[in-house]
């Protein structure tokens, strides 16, 4: 007697939930700075999320009234998420700050994507890949639900600073090291030469006197300010000229260009 066939047990294909999909946009600084690649992309999106860091006064996040201007522009709906708070005590420890920080902002994302259908816009301030934590998060994200993300780049401020300054950012054939005024003087202990600082809360410049500066401050929106010049001479500059622009527009963001003295001058 032949052997019984094989009994085959039938089942249903695993369903595999297809990619919810991200668009994010680089604005540059503002509309003025949506390129047409970027307004492509926008086309297919159906809903933008932002984050709103308010003043502790209660006033609306100013980045976010941009963001709001880009999306009227361009007829998209916006849908604004009050940002976790981030522990800015000195003494709190850093990393650990900034890791919570993320895993709530991870969370938000979830849940924005869990109640808004449809392709997700993200505008990202400047450039997606200079200083900004959307792609990570995404990244993030996309470890518990599965997403498709497609990056459109913007005009990011260290471009804005050499335009504006009119100067290349290094000399013939030299480095330039992109750090944070937390971390400048430890690139500075490294032997960096030739540097942009971003993420200033005050400029500490002790020592430096000799070295050059291109600085600006609130590039491309008001309370736009430029100095350059030797540190020491122009340092009282700057201090002034930031405060200028934080009173003008309630908020100031800078970042400056730093060269020894003996880097060659060629451009
Ligand atoms: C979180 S980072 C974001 C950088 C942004 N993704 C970019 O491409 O410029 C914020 C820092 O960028 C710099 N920054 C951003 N916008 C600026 C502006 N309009 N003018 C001057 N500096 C700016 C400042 O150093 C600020 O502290």
């Amino acid at each position: 007697m032949a052997d019984p066939a094989p009994v085959v047990e039938e089942r249903a294909p695993a369903s595999v939930p297809r990619p919810r999909r991200v668009v994010v946009v680089g604005i540059g600084m503002g509309p003025q700075h949506v390129t047409p690649e970027a307004v492509a992309a926008l086309a297919r999106v159906d809903v933008v999320l932002a984050f709103a860091k308010d003043g502790e006064d209660g006033s609306e996040d100013p980045l976010l009234a941009v963001r709001r201007e880009v999306c009227v522009q361009q007829g998209l709906d916006l849908v604004v998420v009050p940002d976790p708070p981030r522990d800015r005590h000195e003494d709190v420890d850093y990393a650990a700050a900034v890791e919570a920080w993320h895993r709530a902002r991870v969370g938000a994302y979830e849940r924005v994507l869990a109640d808004h259908a449809g392709v997700l816009g993200l505008l990202v301030w400047g450039d997606p890949g200079l200083y900004d934590s959307t792609l990570r998060l995404l990244d993030a994200v996309g470890e518990r639900v599965p997403l498709e993300v497609e990056v459109v780049p913007g005009i990011g401020s260290l471009p804005l600073l050499a335009a504006r300054h009119r100067v290349v950012l290094h000399d013939v054939g030299h480095p330039l090291h992109v750090t944070t005024a937390r971390r400048l003087p430890e690139a500075l202990a490294q032997g960096q030469r030739n540097l942009v600082v971003m993420l200033n809360r005050r400029l500490e410049l002790d020592g430096l006197e000799d070295w050059s500066i291109w600085w600006g401050a609130n590039l491309g929106g008001v309370g736009e300010a430029l100095v350059a010049g030797r540190v020491g001479d122009v340092l009282p500059t700057i201090e002034a000229a930031r405060a200028r622009a934080k009173e003008e527009a309630g908020w100031v963001l800078d970042l400056y260009l730093l060269r020894a003295p003996d880097e060659q001058a060629a451009g």
